[in-house]
């Protein structure tokens, strides 16, 4: 799709958005966000693709129930890990409980105002928007359609948009020096507020003023906040000198080969404030919180004459955005105001906050890159370095990974991060089961061609990418790695593919896929090999059906839990899933489904794994005659973002 017709769809989204206004039902906004995000801007014509029929494609069974459904139309050569007869012994025994809940079934899932779960777990809601992030700080936003929030209560508040998090027990790092065991019951929730539309926040399609900007920009951010567990009242926000709102106006810090850029220098020398988008997130072995701006684009805007340069136009940058009118009364936002010509160019990219102190600046990590960072997941090598693999979720992008140059401990002994010193890879997937990841280094000619300085290059990253001829992927959104050390991929979906290539077969792409790679060289080698997992559309009439895959969480054992981002046939809503990845086959058991038009995503435990924490983003899309969840239905009360809790009843560990 060309600029102007990007510019276009966003112009007619938007007009479309302030006719419905005060309808807000009239209006899918998620849908709408997600038409907009995943509009291609990759013209770089990267197809590696030779002949489906030589691709390395195992199309595993996917049953539930004894119902199998056979592979169909592929070769399944299946290279898969645990093959020897130990692996094999040591997986009957561990099938037995690892997977062991009853199914929420299709049946059961009646009435969508409300979640559904497995009837082996129960759920309590935990910090809806509105919750004041220091109990009594400031008045609670109960979803009151009368009332919205104020900037400054906004402020105080947990944010909208739930999405990525992580839990920090509270101790960790005296815990971890003094080899204790860390706390299950109290910790800091560092907790992404991906987006939330005008009509959601504001009541109305587009902001008026200043004032209704400063409500948006701070319903949108990351939230840190102190959880406890209480004795009677279940888990509650409890007073930390350390919870506080991060936002878009947050004064931050960049690090590593970009951080002195001029390129994120403004001709008016204000300083770097602010993060927005956060999607999914990661954490640091060393205990820091890792947030992940993806569509940043879709907040600036033109109020002049707007013509994009190629880099602009790579990521995504238009003369509307998506309809949220900051640029209208905050010039950061302005593509067009000459005192702001790069504050485009200062997000895009992973933050690292320390959940512990508050007086730290959250730091931009400019050696990974800037692109649209759905996730990250970090792996440890034998030998202390560390490799961070993550997607860049847009139609046609791809899958990076970062490799530090030092072990861990040495960097954070020497007071420097393992994150500024590293190399940055994109991986282009062979027809043959085998990929590479290319180096995105100025030292390379075809990029020195292009590029004046490193710092450029990763400012630029995707551009980089397409000189390499990268694998252009279906969605790459969360990364996770599995208990083997195999990196486990999601591909949400490509309804705009009519060329497909070995790891992303499927043209058009409806239901998206699941990809897994092991890396040569724990994790610091050069090369990969890869098979797809699995195809969401193999589940298709079978019990455990879901679309659409997105958040992507492994643990210990084994047990894969997927949330899902998207329309779920019959009649489900966003689910998640868990999947046994011992098992040979797929067999996708169901533990939640959420409520009319919400995305289930983020998702992290307790140390103990007997607790945890998934996000309900955008319950009903805001439009209260489709749930007012997480209050009891009454066709009035907003509903709002919030994380549910979950137990299993007989106390054991998530998933079981
Ligand atoms: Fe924010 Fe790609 O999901
Ligand atoms: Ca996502
Ligand atoms: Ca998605
Ligand atoms: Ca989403």
């Amino acid at each position: 799709m060309s600029i102007s017709e990007l510019a276009e769809k966003a112009k007619i989204a938007r007009t479309k958005i302030q006719k419905d206004a005060s309808t807000a039902s009239q209006v899918d906004n998620a849908q709408l966000h997600d038409d907009l995000e995943d509009i291609p801007s990759n013209h770089s014509g990267n197809r590696p693709f030779e002949s489906v029929l030589n691709t390395m494609i195992s199309r595993r069974k996917v049953t539930m129930g004894g119902l199998a459904l056979a592979a169909s139309g592929f070769f399944a050569p299946a290279a898969t890990a645990g093959s020897s007869l130990r692996d094999r012994a040591s997986i009957r025994i561990s099938e037995r409980f690892l997977v062991n809940f009853e199914p929420v079934k299709i049946a059961d899932v009646i009435n969508t105002t409300m979640p559904t779960i497995s009837s082996d777990y129960e759920y309590e809601v935990l910090i809806p928007w509105g919750t004041p992030i220091e109990p009594g700080a400031t008045q609670a936003y109960n979803g009151d359609p009368n009332t919205r929030p104020t900037a400054e209560q906004a402020s105080k508040q947990i944010g909208i948009g739930h999405d990525g998090m992580w839990f920090f027990p509270i101790d960790l790092n005296s815990d971890r020096r003094y080899g204790r065991t860390p706390s299950s019951t109290e910790g800091m929730l560092c907790i992404n507020h991906e987006f939330g539309r005008n009509t959601h926040v504001l009541g109305k399609s587009a902001p008026e003023s200043l004032e209704d900007v400063r409500v948006s920009q701070n319903a949108h951010g990351v939230s840190v906040v102190k959880i406890k567990k209480t004795a009677f009242s279940g888990w509650q926000v409890d007073a930390s000198p350390n919870s506080r709102r991060i936002t878009v106006n947050t004064p931050v810090a960049y690090s590593g080969p970009a951080a002195n850029s001029p390129l994120l220098q403004n001709p008016n020398g204000n300083i770097a404030l602010g993060t927005v988008n956060n999607c999914g997130s990661g954490k640091t072995p060393w205990g820091t919180y890792l947030t992940c701006e993806e569509n940043f684009n879709l907040y600036f805007g033109a109020n002049d004459t707007f013509t994009p340069t190629e880099e602009q136009a790579r990521y995504g940058f238009s003369e509307f955005g998506a309809g949220y009118g900051w640029y209208a009364f905050d010039k950061r936002f302005d593509l067009t105001d000459p005192d702001y010509v790069n504050e485009q160019n200062r997000f895009g990219w992973i933050v690292e906050i320390d959940p512990f102190d508050a007086t730290q600046k959250p730091t931009k990590r400019t050696a990974l890159g800037r692109f649209k960072h759905e996730a990250i997941a970090i792996a440890e090598s034998g030998n202390g370095r560390i490799a961070a693999y993550m997607g860049d979720d847009q139609r046609f992008d791809y899958c990076y990974k970062y490799v530090s140059t030092n072990a861990w401990q040495d960097d954070i002994d020497n007071g420097e991060s393992p994150l500024d010193d590293g190399k940055l890879y994109v991986a282009r997937f062979n027809d043959n089961g085998t990929g590479e990841w290319l180096e995105l280094t100025i030292d390379n000619p075809l990029l020195a061609d292009r590029f004046d300085t490193q710092a450029e290059l990763l400012i630029y990253a995707r551009v980089a990418a397409d000189i390499l001829g990268a694998t252009p992927m279906d969605r790459p959104e969360w990364t996770t790695i599995g208990k083997n050390g195999e990196v486990f991929w999601t591909l949400t979906n490509n309804s705009q593919r009519t060329v497909p290539n070995a790891a992303n077969p499927v043209a058009p792409n409806s239901d998206g896929h699941i990809i897994r790679t092991t890396d040569s060289g724990d994790h610091l080698g050069t090369s990969f090999t890869w098979d797809i997992y699995m195809f969401a559309s193999d589940t298709r009439g079978t019990e455990g059906v879901f679309t659409d895959p997105d958040l992507a969480y492994a643990d210990e054992q084994g047990r894969l839990f997927i949330g899902t981002d998207g329309g779920q046939p019959d009649g489900l809503q966003d689910q998640l899933i868990v999947i046994d990845t011992n098992k040979d086959v797929v067999e996708p058991k169901r533990l939640l489904v959420g409520v009319n038009s919400d995305e289930i995503t983020g998702f992290t435990m307790t140390p103990d794994r007997r607790t945890a924490f998934v996000n309900m983003q955008h319950p009903g899309n805001g439009d209260p005659t489709r749930t007012n969840f997480p209050a009891t239905p009454d066709g009035r009360t907003i509903p709002r973002d919030c994380t549910l809790v979950i137990r299993r009843k007989n106390g054991g560990i998530i998933g079981s």
